[in-house]
């Protein structure tokens, strides 16, 4: 059985004069990795960032929980559940490790205490024990990476939005964020969707895939349905 758990029902915006999302709509199965492609500019942060409430949208709804969310402040939306990490890694770079994952733990935790000893055990899901100590700007890229999604997960989201954490990675560090994205998805019960560039990453966790183009769905389905489908491989593979 499949139940929508975010449904984006003829969401547009505008930016000045450019149309960056066209009345797109569908629907997220509680559950699944829906992976999203588009081209540079397609509209992908601009979706994540009006189901987030960071950006709303300029009209249309987005129902999570059989409301719509549309117009909450953001930090509502993140207390019912929905969490996303940034295109660019945002940690407080004079923070250690361990300081940036506890002052998330803190919106749920009444103690400092309590917020570093939930903090410790999300740094070792990430397999960052070993950085507690280490300032972020100390970090290198995949680990920094890797604390974002862990001060996400402190907000303990149903749905995760994950904004090209892999930019900029060689493939075992893709692979180890993949395996843990899974586990995300698997043991803890959080449905995700993840914007990335890196069609070999998508195509291994995703249940299925949304393809955007100039703001509008171009496709979405099975990951080898899209991965064939004639316009997906125009707009987005740059193949004849
Ligand atoms: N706050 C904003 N104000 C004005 N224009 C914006 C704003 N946010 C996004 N845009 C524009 O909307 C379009 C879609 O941008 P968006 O960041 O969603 O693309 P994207 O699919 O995430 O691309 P990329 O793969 O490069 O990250 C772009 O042309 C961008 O310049
Ligand atoms: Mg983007």
């Amino acid at each position: 059985m499949s139940t929508a758990i975010l449904k984006v029902v003829d969401v547009d915006q505008r930016f000045a004069g450019l149309h960056a999302l066209k009345h797109v709509s569908f629907e997220l199965i509680e559950g699944e990795i829906l992976g999203i492609i588009g081209p540079n500019g397609a509209g992908k942060s601009t979706l994540f960032n009006a189901i987030v409430g960071t950006v709303p949208p300029a009209s249309g709804s987005i129902w999570f929980d059989g409301r719509n969310i549309v117009g909450l402040p953001t930090h509502r939306i993140a207390e019912l559940g929905i969490a996303k990490t940034s295109q660019t890694v945002q940690v407080f770079d004079e923070m250690t490790a361990l300081d940036n994952v506890a002052v998330a733990a803190l919106l749920s935790q009444t103690t400092v205490a309590a917020a570093r000893a939930a903090a410790r055990g999300e740094l070792e899901f990430w397999g960052l024990d070993g950085h507690a100590g280490t300032l972020a700007q100390d970090l290198p890229l995949a680990q920094r990476s890797l604390l974002e999604l862990a001060r996400a997960m402190m907000l303990h989201p149903r749905v995760l939005l994950v904004d090209e954490v892999m930019a900029g990675l060689n493939e075992i560090e893709v692979d180890d964020i993949l395996d843990r994205l899974m586990r995300v998805n698997r043991e803890r019960g959080v449905t995700l969707m993840v914007i990335e560039h890196n069609m070999r990453a998508l195509m291994k966790i995703s249940s299925r895939i949304l393809a955007l183009d100039y703001g509008a769905v171009l496709a979405l389905g099975k990951p080898e349905d899209v991965s064939r489908h004639k316009q997906v491989i125009e707009a987005y593979l740059g193949v004849e």
